[in-house]
């Protein structure tokens, strides 16, 4: 098994949750359940938070990303924020492709890939977010729409710059919904995309590639998804608005 070559990240997409306010207290107590973590640990904030965010999480071991950004530099784009607005401050990560911005914000593969390269290119590290809705999954086509949007998203990213990408499988059946994918259907499409990798750069690229799971993770279920060989941590929404069940889940990565 390759696991041991990958980081494990346990990353909370805070969605649209937690005024200034509620987000400093909400850091406050997240600063103790991960300060043992043996992993990479994200808050994944709204913009407005996201300096608050960075001065509170100073000097400890939690990392701040943003959940979009725009591809172009600068411009006209109302309402847009660039890649390089949020790597000025000290922004790490950006979630990009999450299916609500696929299915609210028109957001398409060619736009996750445009906004990949921009991100990449401003030294952001991406979380790129793939997953099948509950009728394409009954029609036995989540391999192949999975495959498309993972092979669209990383259309022109070099090797090297992959090194800067997780690839988080979100079954959009799951999200929020409570219902989770059984560990194997996790560790199914996991490894499906960790196949497409490796025919897209090298056995190599794809045994380093962090892929993490997504939807109604959470304290109960966490282990189990987490031990599978696939799995290399997940983004957890619900969840991650609960500092002891966030601890309870980092704690489960870093066994
Ligand atoms: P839930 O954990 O609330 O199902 O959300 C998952 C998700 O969309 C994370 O990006």
């Amino acid at each position: 098994m390759n696991k041991e070559l990958r980081k494990v990240i346990i990353a909370g997409n805070w969605k649209m949750n937690k005024t200034r306010a509620e987000a400093k207290v909400l850091i406050e107590e997240l600063k103790p359940v991960s300060a043992n973590a043996d992993c990479e640990v994200v808050i994944a904030v709204p913009f407005t938070n996201l300096e608050t965010a960075v001065n509170l999480t100073a000097g400890t071991n939690i990392k701040v990303g943003a959940q979009n950004c725009h591809f172009e530099k600068s411009g006209a784009f109302t309402g847009e924020v660039s890649a390089d607005m949020l790597a000025e401050l000290g922004v790490e990560y950006v979630i990009i492709g999450h299916s609500e911005r696929r299915q609210y914000f028109g957001e398409t593969d060619e736009t996750v890939n445009k906004r990949t390269k921009a991100a990449l290119e401003a030294g952001l590290k991406v979380i790129i977010c793939v997953g099948e809705m509950l009728e394409e999954r009954e029609k036995g086509i989540t391999e192949e729409i999975v495959g498309i949007q993972t092979k669209i998203a990383l259309l022109g990213i070099t090797a090297e710059q992959i090194k800067n990408v997780i690839i988080a499988y979100e079954p959009v059946w799951a999200i929020g919904t409570g219902k989770t994918a059984t560990a194997e259907q996790a560790n199914e499409v996991c490894s499906y995309i960790r196949g497409v990798v490796e025919k897209l750069y090298s056995k190599e690229v794809a045994d380093a590639l962090t892929i993490q799971y997504g939807g109604s993770m959470n304290a109960a279920n966490a282990a189990e998804l987490l031990a599978q060989p696939d799995v290399d941590g997940g983004l957890i929404g619900g969840a991650s608005l609960k500092a002891n069940d966030f601890g309870v889940i980092l704690a489960e990565a870093s066994k």
